[in-house]
């Protein structure tokens, strides 16, 4: 009974919340993870993995490149847009001082992995625990400006967004033939031991202070125009790495659970990344799109091979397709993804979605 009145009541508020057009009140926001995540980090370090040339921010904007691996937004700066938040700067951006601190911040790095092995080909990224580590500077930082009290309060009213897990497979075990990892492990038990590392990281996170945490899985990895672009015959998704998003999601979300029943509390969210991107790789049209297997920008069979540069083929309407480069996609696929962290039911968000916790959490 106490739970159906508190249902009722996250109900009304989010109905009030939402038809009042009111945004929960500003908190900082923090990003941890990898090129789907990453808002400029790579700019400022010694490695391939980056996106700042044209055509990237094509569609920002600015039009110009950002580091987004993406025609204009993605996903965080989506998030920040819908809860009227200012959009957080990258950790190593020189403007990232003072009150700008307040916002929260980037901390993701494309190519990265929840292993540490993973994107050693990029060489100079920001690994998970060096993410972490910067966490931790940036609280020394938040503190020398508003005290010890109020920073740990920033901190555990913060909304936290973590995306990995794709690269540990893309780039790590099925890279090449015969890799390392796959060498050790079959994919049946390359899955958990991923899972398992990936919980260290949730809970080194919690340990500094992060108390909502959405937490995406891996979208469907076989899907990809550069995985078709080399392992599809007919525009089939590549199997083995579809296998391999098929045995990670549950995994994690099972993971996630076990979490919060130690906690005590519903701290990690997941997020079914995979599900929203089916829907519109399944039924592409019914969601405005084109195509959901050709890259907007790339070249070879499906746009899918090598990267997007200024040589690329570039279609004029960024809209019409799912896939912005080989990899990462549209700023529209972006949205409608955004739309499903904040009002997805529970096969989308478990155990709750974003409108949710900001109606419960502005209640506390
Ligand atoms: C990855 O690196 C971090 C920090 O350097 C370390 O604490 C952790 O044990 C490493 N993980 C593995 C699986 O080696």
């Amino acid at each position: 009974m106490a739970n159906l009145v508190n249902i009722c009541v996250v109900f009304l508020l989010t109905l009030a919340l939402g038809s009042l057009g009111i945004h929960a009140e500003a908190k900082a926001f923090f990003i941890f993870g990898d090129s789907l995540v990453d808002n400029g980090n790579n700019n400022y370090l010694a490695t391939t993995a980056r996106a700042d040339s044209p055509p990237y921010g094509i569609d920002y904007p600015t039009h110009r490149p950002t580091g987004r691996f993406s025609n204009g937004l993605n996903i965080p700066d989506i998030i920040s847009e819908k809860m009227g938040w200012e959009a957080t700067l990258p950790y190593l951006s020189p403007e990232l001082s003072g009150e700008k601190l307040l916002d929260g911040a980037n901390f993701a790095s494309a190519g990265v992995g929840v292993l540490n092995d993973t994107g050693i080909q990029f060489v100079n990224i920001i690994r998970i625990y060096q993410q972490l580590g910067y966490f931790k500077e940036y609280q020394q930082k938040l503190r020398a400006i508003i005290g010890k009290e109020e920073a740990q309060k920033l901190v555990k009213e913060s909304l936290v967004l973590i995306t990995l897990g794709g690269n540990d497979f893309v780039n790590n075990y099925y890279l090449i033939p015969y890799s390392v990892r796959s060498r050790q492990y079959p994919l049946q038990k390359y899955v958990p031991f991923v899972i398992s590392e990936y919980k260290k990281v949730l809970q080194r996170l919690y340990k500094l202070g992060a108390r909502r945490v959405i937490v995406t899985g891996t979208g469907p990895l076989g899907c990809v125009p550069a995985e078709l672009a080399q392992h599809s015959r007919n525009g089939e998704c590549a199997e083995e790495l579809q296998k391999a998003a098929s045995l990670f999601n549950p995994q994690l979300v099972k993971a996630i659970d076990g979490l919060n029943k130690n906690i005590g509390s519903d701290v990690f969210i997941a997020a079914n990344t995979n599900q929203m991107h089916m829907d519109f790789i399944t039924n592409p049209q019914s969601f405005g799109f084109e195509t959901s297997k050709i890259a907007c920008c790339g070249q070879g069979p499906y746009n899918g091979l090598g990267l997007c540069t200024p040589l690329s083929n570039l279609c004029p309407n960024r809209d019409l397709y799912v896939f912005w480069d080989p990899f990462h996609p549209s700023e529209r696929a972006n949205r409608l993804i955004v739309e499903q962290i904040l009002g997805g039911s529970t096969s989308y968000m478990y155990p709750m979605n974003l409108n949710t916790v900001m109606a419960m959490d502005s209640r506390a």
